[in-house]
């Protein structure tokens, strides 16, 4: 595996759900409900989730991720067989408190530090992420929170990768984007930027256009990657 530095980096630009934040910890915490119906839910509730972004995207009919979070849960409870309003509510609500990965502060501490730029690009509507960033205390930990409402389209349409460009006023060479979620690693790099796959989840490679930098399996492993 190659771990030798990337050169230039200026910024490092974050996916939210799944790589900094713990998207399974909002079922997690429901423990009415047995683990591994649990665990189903949280399965089935994030692939939903992604399923209706990019048909959402295709079909040129956008609604932010609260309304995909929402619609996705609701498929996922009845597949489920589950048919309970608070426990949906709760849900819900528990998605704006999420659990950031454990090594997620002390990393954008150093890389901030080192005078690198931090940010999120993420799906989730400005809200969401405020709530989430807000939650985990990572607020000064960040210079920019970068959500798609911006541009009305779901990752991995490349006017996503673009807004994190034109904001960071960088080069898209100079900025280092990690995602955990694999098709979003292969599209940011397809797009241009640097892109450290932290693959968290042990998922294949993608066979799409892209290929990441760099794969990592933490986030604990970024700033030896960028000199931080
Ligand atoms: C996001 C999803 C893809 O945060 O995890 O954009």
């Amino acid at each position: 595996m190659n771990l030798s530095p990337l050169s230039g980096i200026r910024a490092c630009v974050f996916d939210a759900y799944g790589t900094l934040f713990d998207y399974a910890s909002a079922a997690s915490r429901c423990h009415e409900v047995p683990q591994t119906l649990r665990e189903k839910l949280n399965l089935l509730w994030r692939e939903k989730q992604l399923h209706y972004t990019w048909l959402r995207a295709l079909q040129g009919r956008h609604a932010d991720f609260w309304q995909v979070t929402g619609d996705a849960l609701d498929f996922a409870l009845e597949t489920a067989g589950i048919d309970d309003a608070a426990l949906r509510e709760r849900l819900m609500s528990q998605y704006l408190r999420l659990e950031a990965f454990p090594e997620v502060p002390q990393v954008l501490q150093r890389l901030k530090a080192a005078g690198l730029k931090t940010a999120i690009l993420s799906n989730g509507s400005p809200e969401m992420l405020e709530a989430a960033v807000r939650h985990a205390k990572l607020d000064s930990l960040l210079d920019a929170v970068l959500s798609v409402e911006a541009v009305g389209v779901y990752k991995p349409h490349p006017k996503v990768y673009q807004l994190a460009v034109d904001r960071l006023g960088l080069e898209p060479r100079a900025i280092a984007f990690q995602s955990s979620n694999a098709w979003d690693a292969w599209a940011a790099s397809a797009f241009g930027l640097r892109v450290v796959w932290c693959n968290r989840y042990g998922q294949r490679a993608e066979r799409l256009p892209g290929q990441p930098d760099r794969e990592i399996a933490s986030l604990a492993a970024l700033p030896a990657l960028v000199g931080a």
